[in-house]
């Protein structure tokens, strides 16, 4: 898969990118991820790409033009137009059902807005995806497409090694993640669980499913909905609906 990052900040997403698995698997060809900087297509002979909004008010607001060719030269380049995304606190709020999907695509490009947005025009004629990261609001788009880039690469063939596989984890079955322990078995007056420390495989793994049930049913109940649970999970759920 290839991912671009359209950005005024490519050296802050590649200075992320470059580091631990997401940096791994760049180097591994695991997934190609580009960092482009849009300010290198504005025609502005001061290299300004952002400007004062019609109508008055605060900030600046992200010119059309330097964004339009910039996504024109990476579609030239690729020979294809890859899916647009643009990351804004005015998007649908990213799950990991989007990630998975994401994941299946061979191109995406991520636009990062910067100020106080980008000109309207260029959105209605790219018609990118809206994607926001949650309902808060940070100054830009970087930060949110880091975490787009580096939850759909995980996903994809050859990025986690075996001991990172992502199957059992918060989220990816729409259930919690079970807790996890490592050395020492005593730390601090507290004990890793007994069935941990027994070696027998089927025990440990019925007391993480229950483990992971039970946080789900305490912590976010509303998971549990799109969760495919078992007869037996179901009746583990309604025991802890009568404790
Ligand atoms: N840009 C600023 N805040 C954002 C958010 N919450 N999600 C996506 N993009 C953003």
């Amino acid at each position: 898969m290839r991912i671009d990052i359209l950005t005024l900040f490519p050296d802050m997403c590649n200075s992320v990118l470059s580091e631990s698995i997401i940096g791994r698997a760049r180097k591994s060809g695991s997934v190609e991820i580009n960092c482009i900087d849009i300010r290198d297509y504005t025609l502005d002979k001061h290299r300004c790409v952002d400007d004062k909004p019609y109508g008055g008010g605060m900030g600046m607001v992200m010119a059309p033009q330097p964004i339009y060719d910039c996504f024109s030269s990476l579609c030239n380049e690729i020979g294809k137009k890859p899916h647009l995304i643009y990351m804004t606190p005015q998007g649908k709020t990213l799950t990991q059902d989007r990630v998975k999907e994401l994941s299946r695509l061979e191109n995406i490009a991520i636009l990062c807005g910067h100020y106080e947005g980008i000109d309207e025009r260029v959105i209605e004629e790219l018609q990118p995806e809206e994607i926001s990261i949650g309902d808060y609001v940070l100054t830009g788009g970087e930060l949110p497409a880091l975490i787009l880039a580096d939850s759909v690469s995980r996903m994809l063939p050859g990025v986690l090694s075996d001991d990172e596989c992502f199957e059992n984890e918060s989220h990816y079955n729409s259930l919690l993640e079970y807790p996890q322990y490592t050395h020492p078995s005593s730390w601090n007056g507290r004990d890793v669980p007994n069935v941990l420390l027994s070696g027998h495989h089927a025990n440990v793994e019925k007391w993480r499913r229950e483990k992971s049930l039970e946080r789900t049913f305490y912590r976010r109940p509303d998971l549990l909905e799109g969760a495919d649970l078992s007869k037996q999970d179901l009746d583990f759920i309604s025991s802890l609906k009568t404790d």
